[in-house]
């Protein structure tokens, strides 16, 4: 395996320590003094006993029965605690997928731009791959037929974000059911990465778990997005496919195989307590989002987006005369963090101008206040 080079490499070079960060994607971190004050409000007396008393002998391969059938909580009937294999984290799920189903022989189509990790995972495993781009103009919806034609007769492996990163869309339900027919006609894995499921801005948009609604199907997802666990490092596959299940706990044995007992618990807490942190961080992201939705309006002859609908983020077109990589450096000058769109993919072309906002935080209005005033300052040089 031969690991490309991190997009967002350069991006922590120019921005590491910014006192405004709009870079991040995930929602109000979480504190673990809150998530035992939850259990305790809830009368959960020995999940807080065995945060303190649990041994630090090795956890069961793949993942704790009880934390298991917690995040299996989150999906439907065809889903059991067997079918969820959990991991140390999202990335390391990500690419552990596609180590278990491709090899040199194989073919995968992925989309771009996106989080490297989903899309790169699939070149990582020696598969080769098929890039698909995603433009604005199309709401930055897959078109299937484009799926379809680029299917061969080794392709085993489809790779997506839904909700979407970078831009915070959701796939039409259409959309999502014509993918896995043309996944189902010609036998391909489907790997759904859904760390931003369950952020949907209105509930009635989610869309089915992959894992619910596709036999080869596979949903991918973490603490970090919805809940703000990104230091409990806890992530998870879930999937019907039992013979594929196997073949991800052989090879999540080389890596860690063995959640560490006090994440297990940290993300035992936070699942039980999904009703209230979730409907919090919902009514940061609303709130936030309404600060946006003026931003976009005020200067609307200079910024343009594909309004989010899902999610933290927002993937947002600068009309200004610098492409979001020079926009990006000279707002770190003024201690300000976006992320440019060479953080999302290598074929910088037609996405020059983008730029990722993350508005999950509650700190967040000042940091857009922060970019405001450098708007106000340099839109008449634009
Ligand atoms: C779309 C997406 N998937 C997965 C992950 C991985 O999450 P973690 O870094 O918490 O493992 C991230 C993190 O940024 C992400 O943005």
């Amino acid at each position: 395996m031969i690991y490309n080079e991190p997009w967002s490499k350069q991006h922590k070079k120019v921005t590491g320590g910014l006192q405004h960060s709009l870079s991040n994607s995930f929602s109000e971190p979480l504190t673990t003094e809150e998530l035992i004050n939850y259990a305790l409000d809830r009368g959960d007396q020995k999940l807080v006993d065995d945060y303190y008393r649990h041994s630090l002998i090795y956890t069961p391969n793949g993942g704790s029965l009880d934390l298991r059938t917690e995040v299996a909580n989150l999906y439907g009937p065809d889903i059991g605690p067997e079918n969820i294999l959990i991991f140390a984290g999202g990335q390391v799920a990500l690419q552990t997928a596609a180590d278990a189903v491709l090899d040199a022989e194989s073919h995968s189509i992925v989309f771009t731009p996106g989080y490297q990790s989903v899309l790169q995972a699939p070149e990582h495993a020696l598969s080769d791959t098929t890039r698909i781009n995603l433009h604005a103009k199309n709401q930055w919806q897959i078109d299937p037929a484009e799926v379809e034609h680029s299917i061969r007769s080794n392709t085993r492996y489809i790779v997506m974000n839904e909700p979407y990163s970078p831009a915070g869309t959701l796939m039409t339900p259409d959309v999502q059911q014509a993918l896995v027919e043309i996944a189902r006609r010609h036998n391909i894995t489907v790997l759904t990465d859904e760390a931003y499921r369950l952020l949907e801005h209105d509930k009635a948009d989610r869309l089915p778990a992959m894992a619910d609604t596709y036999e080869k199907g596979i949903s991918a997802s973490v603490m970090s997005k919805p809940w703000g666990g990104c230091g409990i490092t806890i992530g998870w596959l879930a999937l019907q496919d039992t013979a594929l299940k196997q073949k991800l706990v052989d090879a999540q044995y080389f890596g860690t195989a063995c959640p560490g007992r006090a994440t297990e618990l940290q993300a035992i807490m936070a699942l039980r307590a999904s009703d209230i942190i979730l409907s919090k961080n919902l009514n940061i992201i609303k709130q936030n989002l309404v600060l946006l939705d003026q931003f976009i309006d005020q200067y609307s002859d200079l910024f343009e987006w594909v309004r989010p609908s899902a999610s933290t983020v927002a993937f947002v077109k600068f009309n200004g005369p610098l492409s979001s990589e020079a926009l990006g450096g000279q707002l770190a000058r003024e201690g300000i963090s976006i992320k440019p769109a060479y953080c999302f993919t290598d074929n910088i072309g037609d996405y020059k101008d983008y730029f990722r906002i993350g508005f999950g935080e509650k700190a967040m209005p000042s940091r857009l206040d922060a970019l405001t005033r450098f708007v106000e300052k340099n839109k008449s040089n634009w």
